[in-house]
Parts: C-alpha cells; structure tokens; sequence
C-alpha cells in the first residue's frame, strides 16, 4: 500500500523547509506536503528580522539561548544554501536599534540591556543625538534606542524557498498541492500519513503546519494549542536608502532591505486566518513608521500584504515527539521568530529523530508533553 519514506514533513514553510534539509543531509529519505505552495504563508510574509536580542525583551533563559544559538549559525547557512539552491537570501548585519520614545521605555531598555549583558551579550546605550548621527533620517522626537550589533536580517520567503530548494537538491521530495487529511498511526505509533488523493507510509510524521497546527491536531483527534494571529506589512521604496540599521519600536519596525526597499511591519490580530490587508492596518502602521522616519511620507508605496503567526498558549514553541504516539514530532508556534529560529529547529528535530541526545540547550520548556491533553 502506499509510497514508502523514513519521513514525512507537513508543512512547506521555513520550519518544514530547514528540517527536511537538515534530514535530507543525514541521508534520510525525505518527503515534504504541503496543501498550498512552498514559502506562501507565514514564512512568505516575514521581514526576516533576526531580533533574537531585540524581541526577546529580559527573557535570557532556554528561549532566548535558541535564539541566539541559532542566529549564530546565519553566516554559513547562508552560504550553504547559496551553494546548493542558488539562492541568496541576503543575509545583512547592520545591527538593530529598539527606540525609547518616552521615559518609561528608556527605563524598560535599560533595564533589558543589563539582563542582556549579565548574559554575556552585547547590547549599547545610544542617545537620542547619538541615535540621529548614526540614523539621520530618524525623528527628533525619539529619545535614546538600545543598539544590538548582532540583530541582522536576510529575506524570509527566498530563506524558505532555498531551505527546499537544497533539501530537494538532497534527494527529498517536494509535492505541493498536496494536503494531508489524517495520520496512520497502528499500536500507539505513527505509520504515514494519508493526503487526498494517496497514503505515505514512513517511519516518522513531523507537524510543521504553522499557525494550522492547532487545527490540523484537532482533525487527527488530538489537542495542541496553537493559534493563528494576524500580521499585517507593507513596503515602500526610495532610490537612496532612508535607514542602514534595523528600526523597532511600540506596534511598527522598519527593516532596510537591499535596493531601497524598506519594510514596514506589522499589526497583530489574534485568533483569526483572515489575510486580508485593511485600510485600518496599514493606515495604522503607516502613522507610526511617519512617527519614526518623517521621511517615509515621501517614499514610493511598492505593496501591502499579510500572513498569520503560529502562536501558542505559553509563548513557547512545541519541539519534539508527542507523547503518545511514537516516530510522530511536533515543530511548531515559533510565533514572531520562526525565522530566527529556524535554522536550529532543523537540527533539533533531525537530532531526535536521530535519537541523539541534545546536549548544549534546555528543551525541556519546549516538549510537546508540557500541554497536550490526548
Ligand atoms: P508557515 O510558513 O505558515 O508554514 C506552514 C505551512 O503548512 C503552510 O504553508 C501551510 O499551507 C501548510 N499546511 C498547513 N496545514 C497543512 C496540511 N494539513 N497539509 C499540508 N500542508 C499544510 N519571524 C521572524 O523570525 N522574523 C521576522 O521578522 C518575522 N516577521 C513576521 C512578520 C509577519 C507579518 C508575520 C505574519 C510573521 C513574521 N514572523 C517573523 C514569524 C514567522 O513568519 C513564522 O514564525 C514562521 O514563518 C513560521 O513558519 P512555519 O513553517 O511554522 O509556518
Ligand atoms: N517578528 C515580527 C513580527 O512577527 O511581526
């Protein structure tokens, strides 16, 4: 019955992509599913922020440990997947800047700053002035930003489509179009999956189905809380660039990217997988990016788009094997960051499929058991 592989991935987007590379490296045969095509929903709307400093506010535990874990492997992933696919996911370091715009946040700022630091991170005070003089364009109204020099960016859709592109290169096969319905699972172990039109069997299932992935476990009859949550970005262009660093603020950030492309993001909608782009979401964002770069006001607007968060109820991402069901894993809620965490959730779950034990990181905050109820 059925097509045979070590494993299938549910799930064409950045999460599914890094994995299915990660495995297709180690010799696994490798099949990816995805209902849609590869790198056109969450992953397709990211503006690529690396913020693992930025984002993280004073959190330095096992979260912040995975981001910074795995922006570190940017630079020669980026270099890899260029290699094999052919495709430059413009990686760029300019650093970041988290602005103060009143007093309370230069008091919050600082404070994260020390956590960061005790850490072992870098992290810079810069002045409203010192601000201007490395950002001119910036508004006088901003009061001070914490600099991180190691929070960078690259493309968040070509870093998905290349993650696929080298795992194909690698033997795995990419089915697009394909939507899985349900689970083979026989005596508490799962055997394959069954999509509309054929059953895989395989000796592993990874879930990597973004924000669906509440939904989807609820199809099988099971329980995992993850929910969608909207985001809405646009983006203008100018021929000279307004900004080199990485802004980020209260409700809007504003990430540079290559050619005078600047992006502008992003709202936040709980609870629902509509993307459509609204006059209010983008008016809103437009205000406060004018707040921040008054210059913005006279930019070419290029498009507006929107994508849905995979978010869940602790703010944690669920990595690893569920509970009661064998060769089934999780990967899945990496919310705002599953960009930045992308690269190292592949060689996470390719460890544990591997049976490896995961040595220099706590994942126990992010075990599947933490929540399910079966
Ligand atoms: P997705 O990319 O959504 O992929 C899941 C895939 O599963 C989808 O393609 C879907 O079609 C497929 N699927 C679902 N159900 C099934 C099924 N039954 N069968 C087959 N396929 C199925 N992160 C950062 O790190 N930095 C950022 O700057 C950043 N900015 C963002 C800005 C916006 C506006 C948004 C919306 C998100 C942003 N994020 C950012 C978050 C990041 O995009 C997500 O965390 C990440 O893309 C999640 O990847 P994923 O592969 O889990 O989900
Ligand atoms: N990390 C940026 C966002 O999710 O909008």
């Amino acid at each position: 019955m059925g097509l045979n592989y070590d494993v299938a991935i549910i799930g064409g987007g950045v999460i599914g992509g890094s994995i299915a590379f990660q495995l297709a490296k180690r010799g696994k045969k490798v099949v990816v599913l995805e209902k849609g095509k590869i790198a056109e929903q969450s992953s397709g709307a990211a503006a690529g922020m690396l913020a693992a400093q930025v984002e993280m506010g004073r959190e330095t535990g096992p979260m912040f440990q995975l981001a910074i874990q795995s922006r570190a492997m940017f630079p020669q992933l980026a270099e890899e997947l260029r290699e094999r696919s052919g495709v430059d996911i413009s990686l760029i370091n300019k650093g970041m800047l988290r602005i103060a715009t009143t007093q309370e946040d230069v008091q919050e700022l600082k404070e994260v700053m020390a956590c960061q630091r005790q850490a072992g991170h870098f992290a810079d005070w810069l002045t409203g002035d010192e601000v201007r003089k490395t950002e001119p364009a910036l508004s006088d109204a901003i009061l001070g930003a914490m600099y991180i020099e190691h929070d960078g960016h690259v493309l968040a859709p070509e870093l998905a489509i290349a993650f696929h592109k080298s795992a194909a290169q690698l033997g795995t096969e990419i089915r697009e179009f394909a939507e899985v319905k349900s689970l083979l699972i026989e005596q508490g172990r799962v055997k394959g999956v069954v999509t509309h039109e054929e059953t895989i069997r395989c000796e592993q299932v990874i879930v990597a189905t973004g924000a669906w992935s509440g939904q989807f476990m609820e199809q099988v009859n099971m329980h995992l809380p993850v929910y969608p949550v909207k985001g809405e970005c646009f983006s203008v262009i100018t021929h000279r660039p307004l900004l080199q660093s990485t802004v980020f603020s209260h409700g809007c950030y504003l990430v540079p990217k290559r050619g005078g492309r600047l992006i502008v993001g992003a709202t936040v909608k709980e609870h629902t997988f509509d993307r459509k782009v609204t006059i209010e979401g983008v008016s809103a964002l437009m205000e406060r990016a004018k707040r921040l770069l008054p210059g913005i006001a006279h930019a070419e607007f290029e498009k507006a788009w929107a994508g849905v968060r995979p978010q869940t109820e602790d703010g944690l991402p669920f990595l690893g094997e569920h509970p009661e069901h064998r060769g089934l894993y999780l990967a899945t809620g990496h919310f705002r960051n599953g960009i930045l965490l992308s690269p190292l959730t592949g060689v996470l779950i390719a460890d544990l499929i591997e049976g490896k034990e995961i040595l220099d990181l706590n994942i126990r905050p992010f075990q599947v058991s933490r929540n399910v109820t079966v």
